[in-house]
């Protein structure tokens, strides 16, 4: 493979094509027979990376760890407090000092201007490890996932559920676009993502042979489907205030069995995690508590059906963080 990436950031999907999406994918999955092999692959050794999260994680945050140092990589984390970034030094500024220091910076955060003025001024690659808008390594993982369950993407009938508009809804839609799925967005209608995306991503559909629909109609949203996907209803960053009234915008919109059962028999469920199953978390107990429901967006039968290969999502974010790390960092020959 010709490196095109090299020194390239990566910071929503609309900035690559379907070729390159796919050579990234085509990497990961190098790079997991590799490490499945045991055979050792540090091509990256001694260079340095930087996590910046101003918010939790636990699979972006391991998954660049232990990717950086399988590479042969040094990582520095900096959390949401103890560094001068956004509070006594602007982005900017952070942007041209990280750079000086590090080979590659990954952002998790808010806003994802944020982590294009870091793209901007650093002169190194970088990775968005999620903001509100985009998350772009997720959908890679879910997208090897795919390939691994059904050995494609092309045609694959894409049914996602629930908050429609979040960063998840949105890489996923343009994803799909740009890989030629059949992509169902069904939610009520104020969380379908912005007009703006949605025609982006039809105008992107046409090249590609995908499709992309929306319907606030379960039955119509599940059936046929092959993947059936949805995410938390309120995400990281917006206030609690706003969980009764998803809930009651989002249960009909529910991954249950029954959802399950209107999918095609083959059909996988999909969710990027964490996810509300059950109420053994601080937040599913307080919300049981409060609104006597014992799962949200997906039901515990789903969530530990064989038809769920959530876990197989939560390894692959490893593989494919590190093939963007890999050849955005790879210096040609
Ligand atoms: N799916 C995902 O990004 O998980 P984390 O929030 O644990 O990183
Ligand atoms: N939409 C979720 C995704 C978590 C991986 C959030 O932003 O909290």
């Amino acid at each position: 493979m010709k490196n095109d990436f090299y020194g390239r950031n990566f910071l929503t999907l609309l900035d690559y094509s379907k070729e390159e999406i796919q050579d990234l994918l085509n990497v990961a999955a190098k790079l997991k027979a590799k490490k499945k092999a045991n055979v050792e692959c540090r091509p990256l050794k001694g260079k340095n990376v930087v996590l910046l999260f101003e918010k939790d994680s636990t699979r972006t945050r391991c998954a660049f760890q232990v990717g950086a140092n399988d590479l042969g990589m040094n990582v520095t984390y900096l959390g949401p407090t103890g560094s001068q970034m956004g509070k006594k030094e602007s982005i900017k500024d952070t942007a041209r000092v990280l750079g000086r220091m590090f080979d590659g910076i990954e952002y998790r955060g808010y806003k994802q201007e944020t982590v294009d003025i870091l793209g901007k001024y650093s002169g190194v690659p970088v990775w968005n490890g999620l903001t509100d808008l985009y998350h772009p390594t997720q959908i890679l993982a879910d997208f090897m996932t795919i390939i691994e369950k059904f050995g494609h993407l092309d045609g694959i009938n894409f049914s996602y559920f629930g908050d429609a508009r979040n960063n998840m809804g949105n890489s996923l839609m343009i994803g799909a676009a740009k890989m030629g799925m059949n992509f169902t967005g069904c939610a009520p209608k104020e969380l379908w993502p912005s007009q703006e995306l949605i025609d982006q991503c039809t105008e992107l559909a046409i090249e590609s042979g995908a499709t992309i629909r929306f319907t606030e109609d379960v039955t119509e949203g599940s059936k046929n489907a092959d993947v059936l996907y949805t995410d938390v209803w309120v995400s990281m960053g917006e206030p609690d205030e706003v969980w009764e009234k998803r809930i009651k915008q989002l249960m009909p919109y529910q991954i249950n069995s029954k959802l399950m059962a209107n999918a095609k028999e083959t059909a996988i469920f999909m969710h990027c995690l964490p996810a509300f199953h059950n109420t053994r978390t601080k937040i599913g107990k307080e919300i049981y508590d409060k609104f006597g429901i014992e799962s949200m967006e997906v039901t515990e039968e789903v969530f530990e059906s064989n038809q769920s290969v959530v876990f197989d999502e939560a390894e692959n974010r490893l593989h494919t963080i590190k093939a963007v790390m890999y050849v955005t960092m790879r210096e040609p020959k």
